[in-house]
Parts: C-alpha cells; sequence; structure tokens
C-alpha cells in the first residue's frame, strides 16, 4: 500500500528541505526523501550545502583566517603571538559540529511542521490522473511506495569529473575531500579557478600550503565585472599568494606518492608541476541517474538537467524541479527561493524569482559579490549607462578593520538611474551585497542610495559613496 501525501520532495538540500517546509506550512501533506547517510548510518539533510558545501566551507574559511589575521596581523595591533600553531583536527571538529549542529536543525524543522521524511534513493514509478507513484529504495533494506499528487525533485549536482584524474579524496580531492584534509599540505595543485578551486585554495594557503591554481579558459572569474575580476586576480596573487595560472591545457595527471600534473601553458610551452594533494573543481554536474527519467518521460536537457519552465515546471504534469538540477546559477540562496516559489504555486499563489537580482558571494580574502549586470554584459546589449566607484581605502571603518583593499562600483541606466549592477570586493562584500540586492529589487535609482542615511562609521559608507560617483559627487575622495 502506498503512503499517500499531496507533495514528495526527491532530495533535501536547500532545494529541497526548504520546500518541504514551505508545503507543509501551506497544509500539504508532505514528505521529504534523502539518500545521504552519516557514518552511523542515519539520514542526513542539508544536502551539498550543508554537509561539503556552503556552510563547512565557511567554517574553514573563518579558522584560516583567524589563523592569518593572528600570524601576520595581530602585531600591528600591538598584539603580540608567540608559539603560534594550527591544530588541523581541532578546525576540523569544529567545522563538523557547525554541520552537525545544523543537521539536527532541519530534523527539528522538519518535526516541527511535520515533514514527514525517507531515508533512501527516490525515483518515478509511473503517473496518472491522481498524481505519481513513487519508489524509495530505502538505506536500510527494502522499498517504500509512496503517492503524491505533486513530485518536486531537488537532488543537485555532484563534482564534474576530469578524464584521467580519479579521484581518490587521498591525493586528488573533490570539495568533500578538500573540506577533510587531515593536515596542511606542503604543496596543493587546484584545477580550475572557480569559486571552489578559489575558496579551498585560499584556505589552504593561508594555512601555509604553497597553492598553485590552473584555469583552462584565459580569462579569470568570466562571469565577473571585469574591473572587479582584474583586482580580484591582483590581491589573491600578489597579496594572498595563489599561483593562478590561466589558459592552460592539462594534458596528463598521474597519483603516485605525490600528483604528478603536465600541462600546456598560455604560451604553448609543456609544463610539469608535483603536488601533495590535488584539488579538482572544474563544475558540476547534474543528478538525474537513478530517477528513473526516461522511464517515465521526464525531459532533460542537453546540459543533462531537467528541462523546467520559467516557473520550475518539467514537462511532466505535476512534477517540479528546482535548484543544481534545474537550470540557473548553482547557488543555495537560488535553489532554496526556487523550492518556497514551486511550493507556493501548488498552492495556487503567485511567486516569482528573479535571477537578475541574485547576489553572487565569493568568499576569499577580501570577499567579492556582486548582484545585476556586469560593465561588459551592458555594452554587448548596447545599453547606455553610467558607472560610479569607491574605495574602501577612503573608509574609517575599513581602516579600522584593517581591511582597506577593493573598491564598490554601480552601474546605473544614463537616462533614468535606476541600478543596474552592484559589483564589490572588499571587506564583508557578502553583506554589503544585500543593500544592492533590495535597491534593484524596489528599482531603485543610484540617486535614491546616494540619498539614505548610513551609519557612520560603516563599510555602508563605501555603497553609498560609490552611488554617489554615478554622479561624479562622491564626498570622501
Ligand atoms: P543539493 O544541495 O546537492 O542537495 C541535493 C540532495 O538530493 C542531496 O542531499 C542528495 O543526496 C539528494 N539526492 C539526490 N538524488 C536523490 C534521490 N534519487 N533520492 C533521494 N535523495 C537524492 N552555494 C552558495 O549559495 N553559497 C556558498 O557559499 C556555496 N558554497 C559551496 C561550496 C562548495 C564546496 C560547494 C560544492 C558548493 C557550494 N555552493 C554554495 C553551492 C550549493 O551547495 C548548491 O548550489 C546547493 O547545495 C544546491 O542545492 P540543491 O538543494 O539543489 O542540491
Ligand atoms: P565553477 O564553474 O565556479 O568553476 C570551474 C572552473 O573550472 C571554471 O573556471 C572552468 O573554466 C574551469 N575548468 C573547467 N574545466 C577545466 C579543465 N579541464 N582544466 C582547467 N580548468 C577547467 O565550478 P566549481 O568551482 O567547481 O563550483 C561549482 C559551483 O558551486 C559553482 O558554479 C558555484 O555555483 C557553486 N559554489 C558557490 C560558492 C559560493 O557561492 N560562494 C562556493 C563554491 C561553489
Amino acid at each position: 500500500m502506498a503512503k499517500e501525501f499531496d507533495v514528495v520532495v526527491i532530495g533535501g538540500g536547500p532545494g529541497g528541505y526548504v520546500a518541504a517546509i514551505r508545503a507543509a506550512q501551506l497544509g500539504f501533506a508532505t514528505a521529504c526523501v534523502e539518500q545521504w547517510s552519516d557514518e552511523a548510518g542515519k539520514v542526513v539533510f542539508g544536502g551539498t550545502c550543508l554537509n561539503v558545501g556552503c556552510i563547512p566551507s565557511k567554517a574553514l574559511l573563518q579558522s584560516s583566517e583567524n589563523y592569518h589575521l593572528a600570524a601576520h596581523e595581530f602585531a600591528s595591533h600591538g598584539i603580540g603571538v608567540t608559539g603560534l600553531s594550527i591544530d588541523v583536527a581541532q578546525m576540523m571538529k569544529r567545522k563538523d559540529k557547525i554541520v552537525a549542529d545544523n543537521r539536527a536543525g532541519i530534523l527539528y524543522l522538519f518535526k516541527k511542521n511535520k515533514v514527514a521524511n525517507f531515508h533512501g534513493k527516490g525515483s518515478l514509478a509511473s503517473g496518472d490522473d491522481s498524481g505519481w507513484t513513487l519508489k524509495v529504495a530505502l538505506a536500510a533494506g527494502g522499498e517504500e511506495t509512496l503517492h503524491a499528487k505533486q513530485v518536486i525533485i531537488a537532488t543537485g549536482s555532484s563534482p564534474r569529473q576530469l578524464p584521467g584524474a580519479p579521484v581518490d579524496n587521498q591525493r586528488i580531492l573533490d570539495n568533500a575531500g578538500a573540506l577533510s584534509l587531515t593536515a596542511v599540505p606542503k604543496s596543493l595543485g587546484v584545477i580550475g579557478a572557480g569559486v571552489i578551486g578559489l575558496e579551498m585554495g585560499s584556505v589552504w594557503r593561508r594555512l601555509g600550503a604553497e597553492v598553485t591554481v590552473l584555469e583552462a579558459l584565459p580569462a579569470f572569474l568570466g562571469l565577473a565585472d571585469d574591473a572587479i575580476a582584474k583586482e580580484a586576480l591582483k590581491v589573491l596573487t600578489k597579496d594572498e599568494g595563489l599561483a593562478i595560472e590561466l589558459g592552460v591545457k592539462i594534458d596528463k595527471i598521474s597519483a603516485k606518492k605525490l600528483v604528478s600534473v603536465e600541462y600546456t601553458d598560455a604560451a604553448g610551452a609543456k609544463q610539469s608541476k608535483t603536488f601533495e594533494k590535488l584539488i579538482v573543481a572544474i563544475g558540476r554536474a547534474p543528478n538525474t541517474a537513478g530517477l528513473n527519467a526516461a522511464g517515465v518521460g521526464l525531459a532533460l536537457n542537453e546540459r543533462g538537467q531537467i528541462e523546467v519552465d520559467e516557473q520550475c515546471r518539467s514537462n511532466l504534469p505535476g512534477v517540479w524541479a528546482i535548484g543544481d538540477v534545474v537550470r540557473g546559477p548553482m547557488l543555495a540562496h537560488k535553489a532554496e527561493e526556487e523550492g518556497v516559489a514551486v511550493a507556493e504555486r501548488i498552492a495556487g499563489q503567485y511567486a516569482h524569482v528573479d535571477f537578475n537580482t541574485i547576489p553572487w558571494v565569493i568568499y576569499t580574502q577580501p570577499e567579492i559579490a556582486w548582484v545585476g549586470q556586469t560593465e561588459q554584459q551592458l555594452r554587448a546589449a548596447g545599453v547606455t549607462y553610467r558607472s560610479g566607484q569607491f574605495p574602501f581605502l577612503a573608509n574609517g571603518r575599513a581602516k579600522g578593520l584593517g581591511e582597506t583593499r577593493g573598491f564598490v562600483k554601480f552601474l546605473a541606466d544614463a537616462k533614468t538611474d535606476r541600478v543596474l549592477g552592484v559589483h564589490i570586493i572588499g571587506p564583508f562584500a557578502s553583506e554589503l551585497i544585500s543593500e544592492a540586492v533590495v535597491a534593484m529589487e524596489f528599482g531603485a535609482s543610484s540617486e535614491d542610495i546616494a540619498r539614505i542615511c548610513h551609519a557612520h562609521p560603516s563599510l555602508a559608507e563605501v555603497v553609498k559613496e560609490a552611488a554617489l560617483a554615478v554622479d561624479k559627487r562622491a564626498i570622501h575622495i
């Protein structure tokens, strides 16, 4: 006998578990199916983000930043540190506790909202006018049958593999391995100067590893505004000590005691480097295997993602898909927004996710964050715009913090002054970008932000001054 639900969510990452909670809040009998197990064999929610992504990486970034500050910055404050050391086991223990606390938090939220959960691999078996029959291959063995009027697929993504470089998480690491090293490697290679490569490279660099990042594309951080990408490349290489090589072609990787990487550099010369560990971070692929997509006729696109419309509807009635398994940026907050929107659409409510106002953040030091259009996108689209830029160097709070690198850049429509994009490299860019997101959501002009009173001294004053700079009337420069 199938267990009956209004909504079944397959996958309990930030897209899936948030969708399940919202569906339950809206009064639907809801279940969430998740295959992930912890060391004790118990079900684990939170997906990539909580377990091997956003949360553990930010925990390690903070630990390594603290170490770096103690080693290099405390002296300027008159604080002496002798015998500074890093206990990697303790750093990992702290990270694991943060993850464990959040895992428990999701189980608490499921209980509070009466979301049923099933531990196993979910798939679509068949559908008819009454809804969908799902099979769950239970982690404990056996099978459960569920029936739901609506199904939300939120199965996320997995690391893309580099041919010839099998990940063993001992010497060749994916994100999970990079987050679980037991010692600081002397030398670390990273394939891919994307978000994971830069964040994980930063963690281990700050703790003393010699880090070399090998990137296939000739341009650095192609998605970011050119001015931000240029500044980031300078700061990350010159100040932070990451060796970044662009435009390389990986020829051969062999792992013995060390990992050797043979590659052709941008000038066409053959190169070879040897590393104690190698992180492969070349993007992620959607998880659709095992869903029985072909069996039920669920359409995938040419990139292997579940094909959905703007509202996350698949080609099958009553089957929705959200997060990393569909088009759009692979970001936890994008997955969450889509999850909430789908639950609300199922309830007949209006919901909208504006891709243009999804913020991007890279948690390097200094942080990089942006929302909206880049200058090169505006130029390519033939939009006339004005830009304003203001450096953290001219801000009192940034000086007090000891982090004056970077700037805020505004792009506003030349005729209407409407904000089209905001780009930040600097301290707490991840927090500062929220003001720009709110402004863009409300269709603000740069003058609106320029006229808002910002606390003094605060980093947010740099945002205000950059908005003033659009009209060439920044005060402190
Ligand atoms: P996932 O989080 O991948 O969750 C999918 C879940 O579905 C998994 O738990 C999986 O086990 C389960 N599943 C899959 N198939 C089945 C099945 N058939 N049956 C049952 N369960 C199934 N994003 C940010 O926004 N900010 C960050 O700082 C950030 N940092 C990151 C750092 C790293 C190292 C990585 C790897 C990613 C990071 N991301 C970050 C990206 C973020 O983790 C993803 O965008 C996000 O997790 C996607 O959420 P999701 O719910 O779509 O998928
Ligand atoms: P990515 O797409 O950010 O970067 C991958 C990089 O690898 C690209 O620059 C690409 O050109 C390069 N590459 C691809 N093939 C290559 C090859 N053969 N040799 C050398 N370089 C190659 O992907 P990444 O870093 O794996 O992260 C996956 C996703 O996870 C990101 O797109 C992002 O959405 C998400 N993420 C988000 C974070 C955040 O929001 N702070 C942090 C970490 C990940």
